[in-house]
């Protein structure tokens, strides 16, 4: 990595991005074939919604060049400046039962992390559980998914993915630029923001279709690779968010059911489905 390296953006590639630039050499089946590009949205994951209820099929991308509403995870917030990162949303409509729609998350975890890792060669990129994606150790990208399900069915699920690309980490206020980078920050240089998003939805589209073929088994050994917290001691926030409930132990990676197993000191292994995870350093 590269310590407190200024970057500068790209004026080229931000002309350079558009919806025409984005589609010319995309060789997948189906995923950005339809491409909605905006300069500004409150939300791709809000637009993705409106679009998905309009009936826009499956592989259907929304991106955004800045968002003014841009939505994290658990109610937070996703900063979102112009010109500098890729806010993208992608409508699937899986036929799997609502209760499966979480192992959606988990696989484009793993298909995120590795266009992040073809593109940042020999960096230390790994998933931290359910789905941020950290190099050398800050969050440099993350996805929030979002399920539309009636009468037990599932209408479509957003795959919401910010992945901080050109921004510079040392502009963030010194709480976020502590924990946040960006791949521009690791590189030392401006990186296009359309080759990956191309390389993304190429991974998304190969890592769906083996999801669909194999099951979640080979989504769960991907994860699990690509996890830096195996063997690590681990405090698991709970899903309210309360500061007081929370559940200490070895991660020992995720289960087939896509939750996080941790080992307990007394031995006991349990289930963490939802909430944050950190690290114990003692
Ligand atoms: C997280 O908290 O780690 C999830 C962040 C997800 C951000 C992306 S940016 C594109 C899409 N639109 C949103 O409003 N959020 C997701």
């Amino acid at each position: 990595m590269i310590e407190g390296n200024k970057v500068e953006l790209g004026k080229e590639e931000n002309l350079l991005f558009d919806a025409s630039q984005i589609s010319n050499g995309l060789d997948t089946d189906f995923i950005g074939h339809n491409i909605n590009y905006f300069d500004e949205l409150i939300s791709t994951n809000v637009t993705a919604h409106e679009l998905a209820s309009e009936g826009s099929p499956e592989g259907t991308a929304i991106i955004a060049d800045s968002q003014t509403g841009g939505k994290g995870r658990r109610g937070r917030s996703w900063f979102s400046p112009k010109g500098a990162n890729i806010y993208t949303s992608v409508i699937f409509k899986p036929t799997i039962s609502p209760e499966k729609a979480p192992q959606l998350t988990l696989m484009a975890a793993v298909a995120l992390a590795e266009t992040i890792s073809i593109s940042l060669e020999g960096c230390n990129v790994n998933i931290k559980w359910p789905n941020d994606i950290l190099v050398d150790g800050k969050k440099c990208a993350g996805i929030l998914s979002e399920m539309k399900s009636e009468k037990g069915h599932i209408k479509h699920v957003i795959l919401g993915i910010g992945v901080n690309v050109n921004f510079d980490p040392l502009s963030l206020p010194s709480e976020l630029s502590s924990i946040a980078t960006s791949m521009a920050g690791i590189s030392g240089h401006t990186i296009s923001r359309v080759s990956i998003i191309q390389s993304l939805y190429r991974n998304l589209e190969s890592w769906y279709k083996r999801y669909l073929k194999e099951g979640f088994s080979v989504v769960k050994k991907g994860w699990n690779s690509k996890s830096g917290m195996i063997g690590q001691h681990v405090r698991a926030a709970s899903a309210s968010g309360s500061e007081d409930a929370y559940e200490e132990g070895i991660s020992l990676g995720i289960n087939d059911n896509g939750a996080l197993l941790l080992k307990k000191n007394e031995g006991d292994i349990i289930e963490i489905f939802a909430g944050d995870v950190m690290p114990i350093f003692s």
